[in-house]
């Protein structure tokens, strides 16, 4: 069979389907998926039942895998593969977390806009999200198209944010939520990343506004300043128009291309499990992201 996409949004994300990823990946039909990926920017594959090895070996199919912040947290996991990023709120036993754990934090700084990873170098291409146990209620995934959010600027905006990058820093959000327990080591081991704030995506040649949660400075300007514009361009980036809510059904696998989108998780009821597990591409000249 081949690619099957359905359009879920004006401006980007398809319901993709026809091409079975259990199972290892053709050229034609990865090339396929970067094409539609070019395109759409978020692909929705519903009703699978990936086990952690075929999550990572789809995921691998297209490159080298991201481990993110677990090269300098070094914490104990429930997920033994460190290719699999728990996005869950279990802990080590299998038992929700306590309101308090400090494992939700990171289920909060989810619920920022962000791009995985825009805080390293390299950064994040695609993530992958399997829904294994989604609440009840809420607990949505949103995502906005930064190339739209590009279109949009007036001429006079587009002049003045071309050529301005931006620091991203991983602990930004956690500082934002009021968590400041780490060690000296611990920050300095995260060296922040510079981004410029209009970059061009490889795959489409179209400009967007690279921005989001994890950049707390603009190079060479005042930190207020420069923290004020992009609050303003993230609010921008993040207009209704934008943006895509995504209900979560068991056996959903989304992918996104961090490169051209921003996303954030939506508030749940805590004491309720949810566990989605994600794989994260490399953003190098490995990537396998060619679409012809
Ligand atoms: C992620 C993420 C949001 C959510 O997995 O990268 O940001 O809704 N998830 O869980
Ligand atoms: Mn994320």
């Amino acid at each position: 069979m081949t690619l099957a996409l359905k359009p879920l949004h004006p401006l980007f994300v398809a319901e993709a389907s026809g091409v079975d990823v259990s199972q290892p990946l053709n050229d034609e039909d990865r090339k396929a998926i970067n094409a539609a990926m070019n395109e759409y920017a978020v692909l929705v594959w519903r009703g699978l039942n990936l086990s952690g090895e075929q999550q990572i070996a789809f995921s691998e199919s297209f490159g080298p895998l991201d481990i993110g912040l677990k090269r300098v947290f070094k914490r104990q996991e429930r997920l033994s593969d460190e290719r699999l990023i728990d996005i869950s709120n279990v802990d080590l036993h299998g038992e929700v977390n306590q309101r308090d754990s400090p494992k939700n934090l990171s289920s909060f700084a989810n619920q920022l806009w962000h791009s995985d990873s825009s805080f390293m170098s390299p950064k994040a291409a695609y993530s992958m999200l399997h829904a294994l146990i989604i609440p009840a209620e809420g607990g949505n995934t949103e995502f906005t198209d930064l190339r739209a959010a590009y279109d949009a600027l007036s001429p006079e905006l587009q002049r003045e944010v071309e050529g301005l990058s931006a620091e991203h820093f991983a602990l930004h959000t956690r500082q934002l939520l009021g968590d400041d327990a780490y060690t000296d080591e611990q920050k300095k081991a995260i060296a922040p990343a510079i981004w410029p704030l209009v970059q061009t995506h490889p795959g489409s040649g179209r400009k967007l506004l690279f921005v989001g949660v994890h950049a707390h400075r603009i190079i060479d300007w005042p930190v207020a300043e420069a923290r004020i514009f992009l609050l303003d361009l993230l609010e921008h980036a993040t207009q209704a128009p934008f943006v895509y809510a995504h209900q979560w059904q068991v056996g959903d696998l989304l992918m996104w291309d961090n490169r051209s989108t921003l996303h954030r998780g939506r508030r749940y009821n805590l004491s309720e499990r949810r566990e989605l597990r994600r794989t994260t591409l490399n953003d190098t000249p490995k990537a396998n992201l060619a679409a012809f």
